[in-house]
């Protein structure tokens, strides 16, 4: 599946696993697709449904797209930002980000925002108490090269293009307000921040949120879906089983590297939590059975390609033969 990469970056980015979660919903019937923590917007743009009611609290998430679906900003508008603010970037060596910052959180142009997205530390999004942004630079003074002003103004492109195609609404709106907006023929994708993982003025979460939310998904009467952790080296996401016990659950293996060495490569096991059985999924119950008697906690089917397949088969076929030989030197064998 190609995935279309949206043009603002976060750390709870969901790109690594939109092509499972698509494949998990492409057969399912609803009229409109909501989600109370919109974030990037990865899913539903990737996921495509012809409506979509996308919320989240972040108010320069809403401001952007609702940006680009009033044609406020345009690919051409942004390639010649990106631009221009660039060139200031390079020259001031780098010093100008903060400038840019600091107009961003006096202001909150859209425009100075995805600048940030774009040219901070490690595509961070993160807010202190007072609101105002305050990710550093990511110390690339040459950072809006050519290069990547055409791949943000192409990714700025593709999703005018699907929020044009569509009927899509973006609204700011805490998730209980969002939850009170959903009606029983909505298909709901949620993807809350998890709960003590991260804290900062727009993204924080509680369990007693949690339980908010489970409670008002279930009264909505709507098919939905969460994406969460199951477990990781160290812990297991217990409020799988306490909160979410009703849920059907259906996992993927995913690996992180830490500080990006390939020795220190670390699974974690990610979960859709769903009010309706997905392609793979299994019941809560059986997850935590798996768990007591130390069995797979994996409910995708593993792809066997080819060559793992003609390998099975060739051992399959000696086995038969050692076999065959062993039986044929047998005192009794009649072979
Ligand atoms: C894990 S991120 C979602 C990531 C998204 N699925 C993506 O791939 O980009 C969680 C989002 O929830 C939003 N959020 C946090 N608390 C919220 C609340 N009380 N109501 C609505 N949105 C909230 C945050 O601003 C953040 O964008």
């Amino acid at each position: 599946m190609k995935v279309f990469v949206p043009p603002i970056k976060s750390q709870g980015i969901k790109t690594k696993l939109v092509g499972w979660i698509s494949s998990n919903v492409e057969e399912l019937q609803y009229d409109r697709w909501v989600e109370p923590f919109m974030g990037t917007g990865v899913v539903a743009f990737n996921v495509r449904p012809k409506k979509a009611l996308l919320c989240d609290s972040n108010p320069h998430l809403i401001r952007f797209y609702n940006a680009v679906k009033n044609k406020e900003i345009t690919s051409g508008i942004v390639r010649k930002f990106l631009t221009d603010e660039g060139i200031k970037l390079l020259k001031s060596e780098g010093t100008y980000y903060y400038d840019v910052r600091k107009r961003f959180n006096e202001e909150g142009n859209p425009l100075d925002f995805l600048f940030l997205s774009r040219s901070c530390f490690n595509g961070m999004m993160r807010f202190n108490k007072k609101g105002g942004y305050n990710v550093p630079f990511c110390k690339k003074p040459n950072r809006f090269a050519q290069s990547l002003v055409t791949k943000i103004t192409n990714q700025v492109e593709n999703i005018s293009q699907i929020i044009e195609n569509g009927d899509y609404t973006f609204k700011l709106q805490d998730f209980k307000d969002t939850l009170n907006d959903i009606k029983h023929t909505d298909l709901v994708y949620s993807d809350p921040p998890y709960i003590g993982r991260h804290v900062d003025y727009f993204d924080s979460w509680t369990e007693e949120e949690e339980l908010i939310l489970k409670e008002g998904l279930i009264n909505s009467e709507s098919k939905f879906i969460l994406s969460t952790w199951l477990s990781n080296k160290y812990r297991t996401n217990d409020y799988i089983f306490s909160v979410w016990k009703d849920c059907f659950i259906t996992t993927k293996e995913h690996f992180y590297y830490v500080g990006g060495k390939e020795s220190n490569r670390n699974a974690v096991y990610e979960a859709l939590l769903s009010s309706i059985k997905l392609k793979d999924s299994i019941s809560n119950t059986e997850m935590k059975s798996r768990i007591k008697l130390n069995l797979s906690q994996l409910t995708e089917k593993k792809k066997i390609n080819k060559k793992t397949k003609q390998f099975s088969l060739f051992i399959e076929n000696t086995n038969d033969l050692v076999l065959h030989e062993k039986l044929s030197n047998h005192p009794n064998s009649s072979i």
